[in-house]
């Protein structure tokens, strides 16, 4: 419904790339639908979120969560709203808000076609807010705030700076683009409007490098590009304009994330040497063992987060290639609180089945195990992304299924997520049985053991 929301993807990258399981504070500017604000309180439930808007719609909204409902009169064109409604409650008055924002669209009225749409809302006015009630409802439930700010988005970034909070805005793309959309509301609805000054994108630049002049932790959405910033992520999906998020100039989470490279001798294997009684020995190891691993065989120039649990695999001593497994908040918001995350599975030779047999290791429930102690929690499933030029990735056939698929950014590969239940078979002897079913390894008894290095 509204123009400027942020998307979904967009949003989980945001909290990914940002620390917000750390946080203890967050002020939203300009939270428009909230949903931002949602997903955050989502990733981290302790989160205490403080949001802001100057709209009829964000008020009521915000107003509603807090207990404090906005009110207000519709009047003028809108005025046949008030009977319509009479005797509703807040929800519906913040329907009405909803439905009549809709009807904006048509409200000049200057052709057939922008007529009779805004007509037929008139006549079905009710039946509309009757609509939107329950989607009100499900919103509200996830909105757990703290506090809200009706007013400029710029103080409300002051008022986070005072407090050492942070600050994630989302402001307008264009200047006076919100106030044209909702025009039509504001001169038809007698209401305690905030007061606020014009936001103009062109000071956005200042603004941010402002907020690092006084120390602030931020992380602001925008359409532009600065030749003086680098970016902390980029976000691009079809025609839609790409989305820059920006955070403060010493900012470390990015960089904590990735650890040192420590290289260590090893052999790789050689399909030709496997032989029945060749045994897979799967070790745990630190990230830096593996950031050595990821440095030597994946694609140069990509930047490798570092994931909460590593392993090395062996066969009969020489390197078959590496598992990691990573737990956040994208994951346990996009699939659930028992599903874990492989950040990778790569394999040191493409040759044979040989990456079809990592895939197949890392399903296994006893590598997963050691996160189920450290964490006490139970994992049911797992999640990867693969990156390829093809539709489908042959390595995950017949181990996971095929979650979703979307071309990538630059137009030329596909992101794909696959998933599936974790191997129950409380045992590495499982690997065994799994690689048994395969031709090329048919006929082998692989014994295996998991261990520590
Ligand atoms: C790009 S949208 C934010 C969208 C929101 N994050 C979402 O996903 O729904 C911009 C929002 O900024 C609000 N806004 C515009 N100027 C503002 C100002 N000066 N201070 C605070 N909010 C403002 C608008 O009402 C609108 O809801």
């Amino acid at each position: 419904m509204f123009l400027g929301v942020v998307p979904k993807e967009c949003l989980q990258q945001i909290i990914k790339v940002m620390d917000v399981e750390a946080w203890t504070d967050v002020h939203v500017c300009c939270s428009g639908t909230f949903r931002m604000d949602r997903a955050l309180v989502q990733a981290n439930p302790a989160l205490r979120v403080h949001s802001n808007d100057v709209s009829l719609f964000s008020c009521c909204m915000a107003g509603l969560a807090i207990g404090k409902p906005v009110t207000f009169k519709f009047k003028g064109e809108l005025a046949f709203v008030e009977k319509l409604i009479k005797g509703g409650d807040a929800i519906t008055r913040a329907g009405a808000v909803m439905v009549a924002f809709e009807m904006a669209r048509y409200s000049r009225r200057n052709n057939e076609f922008n007529r009779r749409h805004f007509d037929y809302y008139q006549n079905r006015f009710v039946e509309y807010v009757d609509k939107v009630r329950p989607k009100i409802e499900a919103t509200l439930a996830q909105m757990h705030l703290t506090s809200f700010f009706g007013g400029d988005w710029r103080d409300h970034a002051k008022a986070a700076i005072e407090m050492g909070s942070n600050i994630i805005a989302f402001p307008p793309f264009s200047k006076g683009g919100y106030e044209a959309q909702f025009r039509f509301i504001d001169e038809n609805v007698k209401w305690n409007a905030p007061p606020y000054d014009l936001y103009d994108p062109g000071d956005l630049h200042e603004i941010t490098q402002a907020l690092d002049d006084v120390g602030g932790k931020f992380c602001i959405l925008t359409d532009q590009v600065w030749e003086d910033r680098e970016p902390v992520l980029k976000y691009s999906a079809g025609l839609r304009l790409p989305h820059y998020c920006y955070a403060e100039a010493n900012r470390s989470s990015l960089v904590r994330k990735e650890s040192r490279a420590a290289p260590f001798k090893y052999q790789p294997v050689e399909l030709a040497e496997l032989r029945p009684k060749t045994e897979i020995v799967v070790v745990q190891a630190d990230s830096a063992t593996l950031n050595f691993i990821k440095d030597v065989y994946l694609a140069k120039g990509i930047k490798h987060v570092s994931g909460a649990l590593n392993y090395l695999v062996f066969a009969d001593g020489k390197l078959v290639g590496s598992i990691i497994y990573d737990e956040g908040p994208v994951t346990r918001m996009a699939y659930g609180p028992r599903t874990i995350n492989v950040l990778s599975d790569l394999s040191v030779t493409t040759d044979g089945k040989i990456s079809k047999l990592v895939a197949m290791i890392a399903k296994s429930r006893s590598l997963v195990h050691a996160m189920e102690l450290k964490l006490v929690k139970r994992y049911d499933r797992l999640v990867t992304t693969a990156f390829t030029r093809n539709p489908s990735s042959m390595k995950y056939r017949g181990v996971l299924k095929k979650l979703s698929r979307r071309e990538n950014d630059a137009g030329n590969g596909y992101v794909i997520q696959y998933g599936g239940d974790l191997d129950t078979r409380h045992a590495l002897a499982a690997i065994g049985a799994l690689c048994a079913c395969q031709t090329w390894l048919s006929g082998m008894a692989i014994r295996s053991r998991l261990t520590r290095r």
